[in-house]
């Protein structure tokens, strides 16, 4: 029996696989973040990590564990929140939750694309606070979403889901990724596809690469029509650059699950004109939370039996 440290509480049915194969669970019931010092403590007194994407499993983390911490599991398919490559160094295997969240951020990047294409989150605004006197022509006009062309930076599993919704409301799909993928609308340069697209939609993991990939250079080759959607990870967008963008009228909109220091959110976004903003709902459904969570729980489960999990995470 092994004992294993889920850092929050997660959705009903989660730990069965670590429960039936009667490890020992030792779970936060006050759902309170860890700091760095619970955190360490918890990787020293467990052989696995059950994590959250809000937990930063460092290199101190990990070490504090080192000798008997066999696995983080992160209930989430990004992992930047955890130092691979120290978990390597340290023989600790990491797990996340690929496959299981692709459909349900797909929805939610589509409904993003939506809404500040057309400027709902303006005026159902307006319609609360009863500043709406009645239909005008003039009223709230966005861009059409039907027939625009939708650039994807990333085309991963996600990117890939939302380009098939696309296809649905007669949109051309076009991708960027530095490989050639090898499939029709892949453009090398992302110059070319900012500058191409009506609405750009950020489906990359967040690396040393991609860290602001977005800024004000970037920004600055979309259309003035342009919408910017991300639900990847906030570091991805230089916020500062993207709140200018928006403030000038250089870009037409743009819609953010992710945000650069969350819980955060840049003064400047929260005060930007045309900007959808979400708390990092991308994968937020019922069956989804609970799926990763299970995912999650079935690789600490493979790594603490001695197997390899088909979502073991590694520093290459
Ligand atoms: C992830 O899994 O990486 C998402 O950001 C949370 O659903």
């Amino acid at each position: 029996m092994a004992r294993v440290t889920v850092t929050r509480r997660l959705p009903d049915g989660g730990l069965d696989s670590l429960r039936v194969a009667g490890h020992e669970l030792v779970e936060n019931a006050r759902d309170h973040p860890f700091d760095a010092a619970q955190l360490a403590d918890a990787a020293r007194t467990s052989d696995a990590l059950v994590c959250l994407l809000t937990d930063r499993i460092d290199r101190a983390v990990l070490e504090a564990g080192a000798g008997h911490l066999r696995v983080v599991a992160n209930v989430a398919v990004g992992y930047d929140n955890v130092d691979v490559r120290a978990a390597t160094d340290l023989g600790i295997a990491v797990c996340n939750t690929p496959g299981v969240l692709d459909e349900t951020t797909a929805d939610l990047a589509f409904l993003l694309i939506l809404a500040a294409a057309r400027l709902a989150h303006d005026a159902e605004a307006d319609l609360r606070a009863g500043r709406w006197a009645g239909w005008g022509i003039l009223q709230y006009l966005g861009q059409d979403v039907h027939g625009a062309t939708l650039g994807l930076v990333g085309y991963g599993r996600i990117g890939k889901a939302v380009a098939r919704r696309a296809t649905g409301f007669g949109m051309n799909v076009a991708h960027h990724t530095r490989h050639d993928t090898g499939l029709p609308g892949w453009v090398p340069e992302l110059d070319r596809l900012l500058a191409e697209s009506d609405i750009v939609s950020l489906h990359v993991p967040l690396t040393h690469e991609s860290r602001h990939l977005i800024g004000t250079a970037e920004l600055a080759r979309m259309k003035q029509s342009g919408v910017l959607v991300n639900t990847s990870r906030g570091p991805v967008i230089d916020e500062e650059a993207l709140a200018a963008a928006l403030e000038a009228g250089t870009i037409f909109a743009a819609g953010l699950d992710v945000f650069e220091h969350e819980p955060e959110v840049h003064p400047r976004l929260l005060a930007a004109p045309r900007a959808v903003l979400l708390p990092h709902v991308g994968s937020a459904s019922i069956a989804t939370r609970t799926r990763m969570a299970q995912v999650a729980s079935e690789g600490a489960r493979a790594v603490l039996a001695g197997e390899t999990p088909p979502n073991l995470v590694t520093s290459g």
